[in-house]
Protein backbone atom coordinates (compact mmCIF):
# COMPACT_ATOMS: atom_id res chain seq x y z
CA UNK A 1 0.00 0.00 0.00
CA UNK A 2 2.90 2.45 0.81
CA UNK A 3 4.99 1.79 -2.04
CA UNK A 4 2.06 2.04 -4.22
CA UNK A 5 1.54 5.53 -3.13
CA UNK A 6 5.27 6.44 -3.41
CA UNK A 7 4.94 4.69 -6.54
CA UNK A 8 2.23 6.97 -8.00
CA UNK A 9 3.91 9.97 -6.03
CA UNK A 10 7.22 9.04 -8.37
CA UNK A 11 5.14 8.58 -11.70
CA UNK A 12 3.50 12.50 -10.79
CA UNK A 13 6.32 13.97 -9.57
CA UNK A 14 9.91 12.22 -10.63
CA UNK A 15 12.88 12.34 -9.12
CA UNK A 16 13.00 15.50 -6.92
CA UNK A 17 13.69 16.97 -3.70
CA UNK A 18 10.07 16.61 -2.94
CA UNK A 19 10.07 12.69 -3.49
CA UNK A 20 13.02 11.90 -1.64
CA UNK A 21 11.42 14.07 1.18
CA UNK A 22 8.48 11.39 0.94
CA UNK A 23 10.30 8.09 0.63
CA UNK A 24 12.30 9.64 3.71
CA UNK A 25 8.78 10.14 5.63
CA UNK A 26 6.88 6.84 3.99
CA UNK A 27 9.79 4.52 6.41
CA UNK A 28 9.36 6.57 9.23
CA UNK A 29 5.28 6.85 9.19
CA UNK A 30 4.95 3.06 8.79
CA UNK A 31 7.53 2.60 11.97
CA UNK A 32 5.60 5.18 14.27
CA UNK A 33 2.37 3.46 13.29
CA UNK A 34 4.34 0.77 14.32
CA UNK A 35 5.24 1.51 18.00
CA UNK A 36 2.03 3.66 18.50
CA UNK A 37 -0.59 2.20 20.76
CA UNK A 38 -3.66 0.33 19.66
CA UNK A 39 -5.16 3.68 21.20
CA UNK A 40 -2.75 6.13 20.01
CA UNK A 41 -3.08 9.28 18.07
CA UNK A 42 -0.30 10.62 15.70
CA UNK A 43 -0.32 14.34 15.05
CA UNK A 44 1.67 15.18 11.91
CA UNK A 45 2.56 18.75 11.23
CA UNK A 46 3.45 19.84 7.85
CA UNK A 47 3.42 22.52 4.83
CA UNK A 48 0.91 22.85 3.03
CA UNK A 49 3.17 22.27 -0.15
CA UNK A 50 3.58 18.34 0.75
CA UNK A 51 0.34 18.10 3.56
CA UNK A 52 -1.88 16.47 0.11
CA UNK A 53 1.35 13.94 -0.57
CA UNK A 54 1.38 13.11 3.44
CA UNK A 55 -2.26 12.50 3.77
CA UNK A 56 -1.99 9.78 1.15
CA UNK A 57 0.94 8.20 3.02
CA UNK A 58 -0.65 8.26 6.25
CA UNK A 59 -3.87 7.20 4.56
CA UNK A 60 -1.47 4.20 3.07
CA UNK A 61 -0.50 3.32 6.65
CA UNK A 62 -2.81 3.97 9.43
CA UNK A 63 -6.27 3.58 6.99
CA UNK A 64 -8.43 6.20 5.53
CA UNK A 65 -10.83 5.23 8.50
CA UNK A 66 -8.23 6.33 10.97
CA UNK A 67 -7.75 9.68 9.36
CA UNK A 68 -9.78 12.12 11.99
CA UNK A 69 -8.77 15.95 11.29
CA UNK A 70 -6.95 18.23 8.86
CA UNK A 71 -6.05 20.88 11.52
CA UNK A 72 -5.31 24.73 9.95
CA UNK A 73 -3.13 26.52 12.30
CA UNK A 74 -2.69 30.32 11.34
CA UNK A 75 0.57 31.50 11.18
CA UNK A 76 0.85 35.54 11.67
CA UNK A 77 3.82 35.70 8.98
CA UNK A 78 3.10 34.53 5.86
CA UNK A 79 6.12 31.81 4.70
CA UNK A 80 6.08 32.59 1.04
CA UNK A 81 5.42 35.91 -0.32
CA UNK A 82 5.20 35.80 -4.26
CA UNK A 83 3.44 38.35 -6.48
CA UNK A 84 0.27 37.13 -8.17
CA UNK A 85 -0.64 34.36 -5.47
CA UNK A 86 -2.19 34.33 -1.84
CA UNK A 87 0.38 34.40 0.81
CA UNK A 88 1.05 31.49 2.40
CA UNK A 89 -0.67 32.05 6.19
CA UNK A 90 -1.11 28.60 7.19
CA UNK A 91 0.27 25.34 8.23
CA UNK A 92 -1.21 21.66 8.24
CA UNK A 93 -1.89 19.22 11.11
CA UNK A 94 -2.93 16.11 10.46
CA UNK A 95 -4.94 13.83 13.03
CA UNK A 96 -4.55 9.83 12.75
CA UNK A 97 -5.75 7.34 15.39
CA UNK A 98 -4.35 3.91 15.18
CA UNK A 99 -7.81 2.72 16.34
CA UNK A 100 -11.86 3.42 16.66
CA UNK A 101 -10.34 3.73 20.82
CA UNK A 102 -8.67 6.70 21.51
CA UNK A 103 -8.74 9.70 23.88
CA UNK A 104 -9.78 12.84 23.13
CA UNK A 105 -10.79 15.82 25.41
CA UNK A 106 -12.00 18.65 23.53
CA UNK A 107 -10.31 21.92 23.98
CA UNK A 108 -12.02 25.76 24.63
CA UNK A 109 -10.78 29.09 24.11
CA UNK A 110 -12.34 32.40 25.13
CA UNK A 111 -15.30 33.64 23.24
CA UNK A 112 -14.89 36.17 20.48
CA UNK A 113 -16.68 39.66 20.76
CA UNK A 114 -19.51 38.58 18.76
CA UNK A 115 -20.57 36.18 20.74
CA UNK A 116 -20.12 37.76 23.99
CA UNK A 117 -22.15 40.00 22.58
CA UNK A 118 -25.07 37.03 23.40
CA UNK A 119 -24.27 37.32 27.08
CA UNK A 120 -26.84 39.27 29.27
CA UNK A 121 -26.76 40.46 33.16
CA UNK A 122 -29.09 38.81 35.39
CA UNK A 123 -30.50 40.29 38.28
CA UNK A 124 -26.84 39.87 40.13
CA UNK A 125 -25.05 41.11 37.11
CA UNK A 126 -24.30 37.57 36.45
CA UNK A 127 -23.94 36.86 32.16
CA UNK A 128 -26.17 34.22 30.93
CA UNK A 129 -27.29 33.83 27.37
CA UNK A 130 -29.79 31.79 26.14
CA UNK A 131 -29.80 28.56 24.19
CA UNK A 132 -32.42 26.62 21.95
CA UNK A 133 -34.00 23.49 24.18
CA UNK A 134 -34.82 21.85 20.90
CA UNK A 135 -33.11 19.90 17.49
CA UNK A 136 -34.76 20.58 14.30
CA UNK A 137 -35.42 16.82 14.17
CA UNK A 138 -38.60 14.96 14.31
CA UNK A 139 -37.62 12.50 17.13
CA UNK A 140 -41.06 11.15 18.29
CA UNK A 141 -39.87 9.99 21.77
CA UNK A 142 -38.69 13.79 22.38
CA UNK A 143 -41.91 15.47 20.81
CA UNK A 144 -43.53 15.47 24.06
CA UNK A 145 -45.90 18.02 26.26
CA UNK A 146 -43.71 19.83 28.64
CA UNK A 147 -45.13 22.18 31.04
CA UNK A 148 -47.33 23.37 29.01
CA UNK A 149 -44.98 23.55 26.20
CA UNK A 150 -44.42 20.87 23.08
CA UNK A 151 -41.70 21.68 20.41
CA UNK A 152 -43.59 21.90 17.03
CA UNK A 153 -43.60 18.55 14.35
CA UNK A 154 -40.50 19.60 12.81
CA UNK A 155 -38.50 19.87 16.17
CA UNK A 156 -37.63 17.67 19.04
CA UNK A 157 -36.35 18.32 22.77
CA UNK A 158 -32.63 18.16 22.94
CA UNK A 159 -32.90 16.31 26.32
CA UNK A 160 -34.85 13.79 27.80
CA UNK A 161 -38.00 14.86 30.65
CA UNK A 162 -35.19 14.44 33.85
CA UNK A 163 -32.68 16.48 32.01
CA UNK A 164 -34.94 19.21 31.07
CA UNK A 165 -36.74 18.68 34.74
CA UNK A 166 -33.18 19.17 36.30
CA UNK A 167 -32.23 22.32 34.72
CA UNK A 168 -35.69 23.52 35.92
CA UNK A 169 -35.09 23.00 38.99
CA UNK A 170 -31.70 24.39 39.20
CA UNK A 171 -33.61 27.85 37.81
CA UNK A 172 -31.76 27.15 34.01
CA UNK A 173 -35.03 27.79 32.33
CA UNK A 174 -36.59 30.92 30.67
CA UNK A 175 -39.96 31.10 31.49
CA UNK A 176 -42.73 33.26 29.26
CA UNK A 177 -45.01 35.76 31.15
CA UNK A 178 -47.87 33.00 31.30
CA UNK A 179 -45.38 30.63 32.89
CA UNK A 180 -44.72 27.71 30.37
CA UNK A 181 -40.86 27.04 29.20
CA UNK A 182 -39.58 29.11 26.59
CA UNK A 183 -38.33 26.95 24.09
CA UNK A 184 -35.17 29.06 23.81
CA UNK A 185 -34.96 29.35 27.09
CA UNK A 186 -31.64 27.14 28.25
CA UNK A 187 -30.00 29.55 30.75
CA UNK A 188 -26.29 29.56 30.10
CA UNK A 189 -24.08 31.49 32.50
CA UNK A 190 -20.66 32.48 30.90
CA UNK A 191 -18.77 31.23 34.71
CA UNK A 192 -20.17 28.18 33.82
CA UNK A 193 -19.02 27.58 30.81
CA UNK A 194 -15.63 26.48 29.04
CA UNK A 195 -15.41 28.86 26.26
CA UNK A 196 -15.46 27.90 22.39
CA UNK A 197 -14.59 24.78 21.80
CA UNK A 198 -11.59 24.50 19.61
CA UNK A 199 -12.75 23.19 15.87
CA UNK A 200 -10.36 22.94 13.28
CA UNK A 201 -8.70 25.71 12.08
CA UNK A 202 -6.67 27.56 14.81
CA UNK A 203 -6.11 31.02 14.61
CA UNK A 204 -5.29 31.84 18.34
CA UNK A 205 -2.04 30.17 18.93
CA UNK A 206 1.12 33.11 18.22
CA UNK A 207 4.05 31.67 16.21
CA UNK A 208 7.41 31.93 17.71
CA UNK A 209 8.60 35.76 16.51
CA UNK A 210 11.95 37.58 17.33
CA UNK A 211 10.51 39.14 20.69
CA UNK A 212 8.47 35.97 22.07
CA UNK A 213 9.46 35.36 25.51
CA UNK A 214 9.94 31.55 24.82
CA UNK A 215 12.52 32.00 21.44
CA UNK A 216 15.67 29.68 21.81
CA UNK A 217 16.92 30.49 18.59
CA UNK A 218 16.18 27.55 16.83
CA UNK A 219 14.97 28.59 13.63
CA UNK A 220 12.04 26.06 13.09
CA UNK A 221 10.75 26.18 16.84
CA UNK A 222 7.02 25.94 17.58
CA UNK A 223 4.93 27.38 20.04
CA UNK A 224 4.08 25.97 23.62
CA UNK A 225 0.82 26.44 23.11
CA UNK A 226 0.27 24.53 20.14
CA UNK A 227 2.07 21.17 21.45
CA UNK A 228 0.14 22.14 24.69
CA UNK A 229 -3.18 22.04 22.86
CA UNK A 230 -2.48 18.97 21.12
CA UNK A 231 -0.71 16.96 24.20
CA UNK A 232 -3.77 17.93 26.62
CA UNK A 233 -6.46 16.94 23.61
CA UNK A 234 -5.14 13.18 23.10
CA UNK A 235 -3.67 12.18 25.98
CA UNK A 236 -3.41 12.00 29.84
CA UNK A 237 -1.13 12.73 32.78
CA UNK A 238 1.38 9.44 32.64
CA UNK A 239 0.99 8.54 29.07
CA UNK A 240 3.96 8.55 26.68
CA UNK A 241 4.85 11.10 23.52
CA UNK A 242 6.97 10.64 21.20
CA UNK A 243 8.32 13.58 18.79
CA UNK A 244 10.63 11.61 16.28
CA UNK A 245 11.72 15.60 15.15
CA UNK A 246 11.95 17.22 18.48
CA UNK A 247 13.98 19.89 17.41
CA UNK A 248 14.80 22.03 20.44
CA UNK A 249 12.56 20.09 22.34
CA UNK A 250 9.16 22.26 22.62
CA UNK A 251 6.72 18.62 22.48
CA UNK A 252 9.46 17.55 25.22
CA UNK A 253 8.89 20.42 27.51
CA UNK A 254 5.56 21.01 26.99
CA UNK A 255 4.86 16.80 27.88
CA UNK A 256 7.62 17.44 30.99
CA UNK A 257 5.28 20.32 32.30
CA UNK A 258 2.09 18.64 31.63
CA UNK A 259 3.35 15.34 33.39
CA UNK A 260 3.35 13.21 30.48
CA UNK A 261 6.52 10.64 30.22
CA UNK A 262 8.28 11.35 26.51
CA UNK A 263 10.98 10.55 24.27
CA UNK A 264 12.24 12.96 21.57
CA UNK A 265 14.73 12.04 18.90
CA UNK A 266 16.17 14.68 16.69
CA UNK A 267 18.93 13.71 13.94
CA UNK A 268 21.66 16.93 15.03
CA UNK A 269 24.00 17.25 18.09
CA UNK A 270 23.09 20.71 18.41
CA UNK A 271 19.36 19.82 18.60
CA UNK A 272 20.13 17.51 21.62
CA UNK A 273 22.56 19.36 23.10
CA UNK A 274 19.91 22.68 23.44
CA UNK A 275 16.74 20.50 24.71
CA UNK A 276 19.22 19.26 27.28
CA UNK A 277 19.98 22.63 28.13
CA UNK A 278 16.53 24.04 27.72
CA UNK A 279 15.51 20.91 30.59
CA UNK A 280 18.06 22.52 33.22
CA UNK A 281 17.08 25.86 32.50
CA UNK A 282 13.14 25.64 32.85
CA UNK A 283 12.70 23.13 35.00
CA UNK A 284 16.35 23.99 37.67
CA UNK A 285 17.94 20.72 37.00
CA UNK A 286 14.42 18.57 38.32
CA UNK A 287 13.78 16.94 34.79
CA UNK A 288 14.74 13.59 35.33
CA UNK A 289 15.87 12.44 31.59
CA UNK A 290 18.61 10.62 29.68
CA UNK A 291 20.36 10.89 26.87
CA UNK A 292 20.92 7.99 24.54
CA UNK A 293 23.00 7.90 20.94
CA UNK A 294 25.59 10.27 21.93
CA UNK A 295 29.13 9.48 22.96
CA UNK A 296 29.32 8.97 26.96
CA UNK A 297 33.38 7.89 26.93
CA UNK A 298 36.41 7.87 24.42
CA UNK A 299 35.54 5.11 22.48
CA UNK A 300 32.51 6.60 21.80
CA UNK A 301 33.75 9.62 20.99
CA UNK A 302 36.23 7.94 18.27
CA UNK A 303 33.86 5.27 16.91
CA UNK A 304 31.86 9.07 16.12
CA UNK A 305 34.56 10.33 14.58
CA UNK A 306 35.12 7.23 12.21
CA UNK A 307 31.48 7.06 11.42
CA UNK A 308 31.41 10.88 10.84
CA UNK A 309 34.29 13.94 11.88
CA UNK A 310 32.01 16.25 10.91
CA UNK A 311 29.01 15.27 13.23
CA UNK A 312 31.91 14.04 16.12
CA UNK A 313 33.52 17.78 15.65
CA UNK A 314 29.49 19.28 16.16
CA UNK A 315 29.51 17.00 19.03
CA UNK A 316 32.90 17.68 20.47
CA UNK A 317 31.82 21.89 20.18
CA UNK A 318 28.72 21.19 21.89
CA UNK A 319 30.98 20.14 25.15
CA UNK A 320 32.97 23.64 25.29
CA UNK A 321 28.82 25.24 25.03
CA UNK A 322 30.14 26.57 21.34
CA UNK A 323 28.14 26.97 18.25
CA UNK A 324 29.27 25.08 15.33
CA UNK A 325 30.16 26.17 12.21
CA UNK A 326 27.29 25.20 9.67
CA UNK A 327 29.98 24.88 6.37
CA UNK A 328 31.54 21.74 6.55
CA UNK A 329 34.64 23.05 5.00
CA UNK A 330 37.00 25.80 4.66
CA UNK A 331 36.35 27.30 8.00
CA UNK A 332 40.56 27.69 8.24
CA UNK A 333 39.91 24.42 10.71
CA UNK A 334 37.81 26.71 12.78
CA UNK A 335 34.76 23.95 13.95
CA UNK A 336 33.21 26.48 16.23
CA UNK A 337 33.08 29.43 18.27
CA UNK A 338 32.14 30.47 21.66
CA UNK A 339 31.21 34.10 22.38
CA UNK A 340 31.46 36.10 25.63
CA UNK A 341 30.53 39.48 26.50
CA UNK A 342 33.22 42.55 26.13
CA UNK A 343 29.90 45.18 27.71
CA UNK A 344 26.71 45.79 28.54
CA UNK A 345 25.74 46.93 24.57
CA UNK A 346 26.50 43.64 23.04
CA UNK A 347 29.66 43.85 22.08
CA UNK A 348 31.44 40.10 22.62
CA UNK A 349 34.63 38.79 22.08
CA UNK A 350 34.94 35.35 20.49
CA UNK A 351 36.76 31.74 21.28
CA UNK A 352 37.77 30.14 18.56
CA UNK A 353 37.15 26.12 18.59
CA UNK A 354 39.53 23.44 16.71
CA UNK A 355 38.75 19.57 16.95
CA UNK A 356 40.87 17.01 16.18
CA UNK A 357 39.40 13.49 16.30
CA UNK A 358 42.56 12.16 14.88
CA UNK A 359 45.19 10.06 16.79
CA UNK A 360 47.99 11.99 14.97
CA UNK A 361 48.56 15.20 16.76
CA UNK A 362 51.24 18.19 16.90
CA UNK A 363 52.24 21.38 17.67
CA UNK A 364 51.79 23.05 14.39
CA UNK A 365 47.83 22.82 15.25
CA UNK A 366 48.39 24.69 17.98
CA UNK A 367 50.47 27.37 15.74
CA UNK A 368 47.75 27.51 13.08
CA UNK A 369 45.17 28.19 15.48
CA UNK A 370 46.86 31.19 17.08
CA UNK A 371 47.67 32.31 13.11
CA UNK A 372 43.60 31.56 12.81
CA UNK A 373 42.96 33.84 16.01
CA UNK A 374 45.18 36.75 14.91
CA UNK A 375 44.02 36.51 11.48
CA UNK A 376 40.37 36.81 12.93
CA UNK A 377 40.86 39.57 15.05
CA UNK A 378 39.65 36.56 18.06
CA UNK A 379 40.67 36.82 21.69
CA UNK A 380 41.22 33.20 22.49
CA UNK A 381 41.42 29.35 20.75
CA UNK A 382 40.67 26.14 22.56
CA UNK A 383 41.99 22.61 20.73
CA UNK A 384 40.19 20.07 21.67
CA UNK A 385 41.44 16.61 20.83
CA UNK A 386 40.51 12.92 21.28
CA UNK A 387 44.51 12.06 22.33
CA UNK A 388 46.57 13.35 24.66
CA UNK A 389 48.71 16.74 23.73
CA UNK A 390 52.22 16.42 22.91
CA UNK A 391 54.71 17.94 25.30
CA UNK A 392 55.22 20.17 21.96
CA UNK A 393 51.45 21.31 21.49
CA UNK A 394 51.85 22.01 25.43
CA UNK A 395 54.67 24.29 24.99
CA UNK A 396 53.48 26.43 22.04
CA UNK A 397 50.29 26.86 23.83
CA UNK A 398 51.99 28.38 27.10
CA UNK A 399 54.07 30.32 24.73
CA UNK A 400 50.76 31.85 22.96
CA UNK A 401 50.32 34.15 25.65
CA UNK A 402 47.35 35.56 27.51
CA UNK A 403 44.08 37.72 26.95
CA UNK A 404 43.02 40.19 29.29
CA UNK A 405 39.25 40.44 29.53
CA UNK A 406 38.81 44.35 30.33
CA UNK A 407 35.35 43.21 31.83
CA UNK A 408 37.25 42.65 35.07
CA UNK A 409 40.61 42.56 34.34
CA UNK A 410 41.45 38.62 34.85
CA UNK A 411 43.66 37.07 32.08
CA UNK A 412 43.25 33.86 30.33
CA UNK A 413 45.54 31.36 28.19
CA UNK A 414 45.63 32.73 24.70
CA UNK A 415 44.91 28.77 23.87
CA UNK A 416 43.83 26.01 25.67
CA UNK A 417 44.33 22.74 25.14
CA UNK A 418 41.74 20.08 26.12
CA UNK A 419 40.70 16.22 25.53
CA UNK A 420 37.59 14.48 25.01
CA UNK A 421 38.22 12.58 28.05
CA UNK A 422 38.71 16.24 30.16
CA UNK A 423 35.38 17.66 28.64
CA UNK A 424 33.63 14.00 29.61
CA UNK A 425 35.03 14.42 33.37
CA UNK A 426 33.12 18.18 33.60
CA UNK A 427 36.44 20.27 32.90
CA UNK A 428 35.45 23.85 31.83
CA UNK A 429 37.78 26.33 30.02
CA UNK A 430 39.20 28.88 31.38
CA UNK A 431 37.43 31.98 29.67
CA UNK A 432 34.71 34.56 30.96
CA UNK A 433 31.21 33.58 31.47
CA UNK A 434 30.06 32.52 27.86
CA UNK A 435 26.99 33.74 26.11
CA UNK A 436 25.05 30.61 25.13
CA UNK A 437 24.30 30.07 21.27
CA UNK A 438 20.48 29.74 22.01
CA UNK A 439 18.76 31.68 24.21
CA UNK A 440 17.67 30.30 27.84
CA UNK A 441 14.47 28.90 28.26
CA UNK A 442 12.11 30.62 31.31
CA UNK A 443 12.35 29.28 34.23
CA UNK A 444 9.87 27.24 36.27
CA UNK A 445 11.53 29.52 39.70
CA UNK A 446 13.39 32.67 39.75
CA UNK A 447 17.14 32.93 38.04
CA UNK A 448 19.58 33.04 40.76
CA UNK A 449 22.91 33.14 38.94
CA UNK A 450 22.48 36.04 36.43
CA UNK A 451 25.56 37.46 34.75
CA UNK A 452 26.70 40.79 35.94
CA UNK A 453 28.87 43.17 34.23
CA UNK A 454 30.95 46.23 35.35
C1 LIG B 1 10.58 21.36 11.95
S1 LIG B 1 11.89 20.90 13.00
C2 LIG B 1 11.08 20.52 14.49
C3 LIG B 1 10.92 21.72 15.37
C4 LIG B 1 10.36 21.39 16.73
N1 LIG B 1 8.95 21.09 16.66
C5 LIG B 1 10.64 22.54 17.70
O1 LIG B 1 9.71 23.13 18.26
O2 LIG B 1 11.82 22.88 17.85
C6 LIG B 1 12.36 19.37 12.34
C7 LIG B 1 13.51 18.71 13.06
O3 LIG B 1 13.68 17.42 12.51
C8 LIG B 1 15.05 17.08 12.54
N2 LIG B 1 15.25 16.01 11.56
C9 LIG B 1 15.36 16.11 10.23
N3 LIG B 1 15.52 14.90 9.68
C10 LIG B 1 15.50 14.01 10.69
C11 LIG B 1 15.60 12.60 10.78
N4 LIG B 1 15.76 11.87 9.69
N5 LIG B 1 15.55 12.02 12.00
C12 LIG B 1 15.38 12.77 13.12
N6 LIG B 1 15.28 14.11 13.10
C13 LIG B 1 15.33 14.72 11.90
C14 LIG B 1 15.76 18.38 12.25
O4 LIG B 1 17.07 18.37 12.79
C15 LIG B 1 14.85 19.41 12.93
O5 LIG B 1 15.33 19.70 14.22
Amino acid sequence: MVADAIQSMHGLLGENAVLAYLVMMAARLVELHRVLKPTGSMYLHCAPTASHYLKLLMDAVFGPKNFRNEIIWERTNAHNMKARMWPRTHDTLLLYTKSDDFRFDQQFKPYGPEQMKRFKPDDQGRLYKAENLTFSTANPSRQFDWRGTRPPPNRSWGMSLEELEGLYARGRILLKKDGTPRMDGWKIYLDETQGKPVGTVWTDIERISNTSAERLGYPTQKPLALLNRIIESSSEPGDLILDPFCGCGTTVDAAQALGRRWIGIDVTYIAIDLIRRRLEDAYSGEAQFVIDGIPRDVPGAEALFRKSPFDFERWAVSLVYGQPNERQVGDRGIDGVIRFPLDRRGAFGRVLVSVKGGRQVNPAFVRDLLGTINAEGAAMGVLVTLVDPTRGMVDAANRSGSYVWLVDGRSYPKIQLVTVQQLLDGYRLAMPPALTPYLSAPRHVPAVDQLSLG
